[in-house]
């Protein structure tokens, strides 16, 4: 659906004119590398995609926040007093958790009408959540836009850290900063290079002359997916605690080097805390290594980070499954193939391969029947450019 097309959608819906319609919009992320890094303070490489989450927006001063999408039939009505009757909403909670956050951050909120149309897949690894939690971060200031009162420009990042508060407080799901942060901050043709300790971070090129970025979906439902990756985090927080003993200066995971880790992973006897640890303390390398290659022009080498990334996804950090790992060994047979891993936070949902233009068809023939061939799924592909941030459409 173009915008005309959606806001006639939109006054179906909630009637009245075009005065004061505006609309809004922010993406899903891919990583291609730095995966369960976030919440361990280290480095994460997402870039932000063309899939997106588009909203069109219209104030209202009554204080009532009224919520639809394009492909759901049902009407969401709330207040912004009294959000906190609506957390086991199945729809509209990430919406209404932004509008949470934002309140207890001191923003002035009056009311709104919106409709949200979305092409990120839903739960397929791909940030479908973040791109509708920025998207509502920015259209519900851009509405209200007082902050105690002044008027401020919008500071992005701001957003991102109150779109993750809404997942963590209001949704009840505990993930790092790395998803809102690279559909807000997110730029065409770059990924991001980001520090999740401090979210210093810098916009790489990515110039990957004669090659794709090619994203399957697996298509196997993600079952019980937050509470495993809830048990990750706390085996990471169990390994710190033994390690930052023996390290005094590490506040967390990623600021052990491999050197001190090798040195002291003896002292974490429970080998299942060991590997996770060894994941991420080796995933953190592997971003400045990749990150490196790419700067170099070397694709084929940030490939090889990419497939390691995921070996060791699947061996010592355990988030794939037999689906991911089929679809990226499905992937590597084919020639031009020259890197494939899983992306976001597994147990299903999407794998990332980077691949030559000439051999995109192949991975989405020849791989997509092996792997059907082995798991009875039919994945989906996503040939994808590498679009920009959380934004405001005008025209
Ligand atoms: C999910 C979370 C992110 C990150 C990834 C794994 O996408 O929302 O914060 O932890 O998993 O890298």
């Amino acid at each position: 659906m173009n915008i005309a097309e959606l806001k006639k959608r939109f006054l179906d819906t909630y009637q009245g004119s075009e005065a004061g319609i505006r609309v809004f919009t922010s993406p899903g992320r891919v990583n291609l590398i730095g995966e369960h890094t976030d919440y361990n303070g280290g480095y994460v490489f997402p870039a932000a995609l063309t899939l997106s989450s588009t909203v069109i927006a219209r104030p209202r001063t009554d204080r009532s926040i009224n919520l639809m999408a394009t492909d759901l039939g049902i009407l969401v009505q709330a207040s912004l007093d009294n959000l906190e009757e609506f957390k086991s909403l199945k729809w509209g909670n990430y919406q209404l958790g932004v509008a949470d956050e934002l309140q207890k951050a001191g923003y002035r909120l009056t009311g709104c009408d919106l409709l949200y149309h979305d092409t990120v897949p839903l739960g397929a690894g791909l940030s479908s959540s973040a791109a509708i939690e920025v998207a509502t971060a920015i259209a519900l200031v851009s509405l209200g836009n007082t902050f105690h009162g002044t008027e401020q420009p919008i500071d992005m990042v701001e957003m991102a850290l109150i779109s993750q508060r809404a997942e963590n407080n209001y949704v009840g799901v505990n993930c790092g900063i790395m998803d809102q942060f690279a559909s807000a901050m997110g730029r065409a043709h770059h990924a991001i290079f980001l520090n999740c300790r401090d979210l210093s971070y810098k916009h790489v090129p990515l110039d990957l002359k004669g090659y794709k970025i090619v994203i399957a979906n697996t298509n196997k439902k993600r079952g019980l997916a937050d509470s495993k990756y809830n048990e990750r985090r706390s085996q990471c927080e169990a390994a710190f605690e033994i390690l930052k003993k023996y390290i005094p200066g590490a506040s967390c995971l990623g600021e052990i080097s491999i050197e001190e880790f090798g040195r002291f992973k003896h002292e974490i006897k429970d080998e299942t805390v060991r590997k996770r640890a060894e994941h991420i303390i080796e995933e953190d390398d592997r971003v400045l290594r990749s990150v490196e290659a790419l700067n170099n022009n070397d694709i084929e080498l940030f490939g090889r980070y990419m497939s390691a990334s995921h070996d060791s996804l699947r061996d010592l950090y355990e988030v794939t499954g037999i689906e991911l790992d089929t679809l990226v060994e499905e992937a590597l047979k084919i020639d031009g193939v020259v890197g494939s891993r899983m992306t976001g936070a597994g147990f299903g949902g999407c794998t990332v391969s980077i691949v030559r233009e000439e051999a995109v068809d192949r991975v989405m023939n020849e791989a997509g029947k092996g792997y059907t061939a082995r798991t009875g799924l039919v994945p989906a592909f996503y040939v994808t450019e590498v679009g920009d941030g959380g934004r405001e459409i005008f025209g």
